[in-house]
């Protein structure tokens, strides 16, 4: 599946159960009519995938994924949910590798891996996760730990399979911190992750590839995110919970 750009990604974290999703749904369908000029993609707690997608019945412009899969099948792993299961539930794609994975919960760069090779393997569209630290930034870091997290990431697909991902560039100290990368700055890394994937994939397949800006983003800075040459859009957390906020970043006219 090639993706429509821009992509606009609303990643819910640990908020909105089946309720609140409902009536997000109810509140941001008024706000954003149906398009086909961009790809729109939700990313609610798993626990409300089935009512997010019963209250959006009828609009299928609107995508759900899951935050995170374990990489296993299926089996006795409790707690977690497979990437077939998220499939059987309607996700069409599954972050990998979010930081609050890698720096809450341990998820190492091997466990990201995984996790992206069985999405793949599931038929469904891995959003790989990365950026560094603040203190990566400070040291100089930022090239060498975007590269190593990239390659590693896709380091288990196939070429074909490489060509059907996202990848979101999301520097830590972005992340709901209210701090945003300068959209130059972004875009500088989002060109370092360009070069990579044209090494991976090939020069057409790679400019097909979504890769996205994650960390802050709001409706005051989304028109120059945008507008920076190789930020094809965004992972939004804290500005998607709101359906206005969110209907309005998703409206931004693209260059
Ligand atoms: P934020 O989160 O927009 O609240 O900074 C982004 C993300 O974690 O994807």
């Amino acid at each position: 599946m090639r993706l429509v750009k821009p992509f606009f990604g609303g990643n819910w974290k640990m908020n909105h159960g089946p309720r609140a999703a409902r009536r997000f749904v109810e509140e941001f369908t008024a706000l954003f009519p149906p398009s086909q000029d961009r790809t729109v993609v939700f990313f609610p707690p798993a626990v409300s995938l089935a009512e997010f997608r019963t209250a959006a019945a009828g609009r299928e412009d609107l995508l759900v994924g899951l935050q995170d899969v374990y990489w296993e099948p299926s089996g006795a792993f409790t707690g977690s949910i497979s990437a077939p299961l998220a499939k059987d539930a309607g996700a069409t794609f599954v972050i990998a590798g979010h930081s609050e994975r890698r720096h809450v919960f341990g998820d190492s760069d091997e466990d990201v891996v995984r996790k992206v090779a069985a999405i793949s393997a599931a038929g469904l569209t891995p959003v790989l996760c990365v950026g560094e630290l603040l203190e990566e930034r400070d040291r100089g870091e930022v090239e060498s730990v975007v590269t190593r997290q990239v390659e590693i990431g896709l380091s288990q697909l196939q070429a074909e399979e490489a060509e059907r991902i996202v990848v979101a560039y999301e520097p830590v100290w972005a992340i709901g911190t209210g701090r945003t990368a300068s959209a130059e700055d972004a875009n500088e890394v989002h060109e370092l992750i360009r070069g990579m994937l044209v090494e991976r994939v090939g020069s057409a397949a790679a400019r097909a590839i979504p890769i996205i800006y994650g960390g802050s983003v709001k409706t005051s800075n989304i028109e120059e995110l945008l507008a920076a040459p190789e930020i094809d859009g965004v992972l939004v957390g804290g500005a998607s919970l709101s359906p206005k906020d969110f209907a309005q970043i998703c409206r931004t006219v693209w260059r």
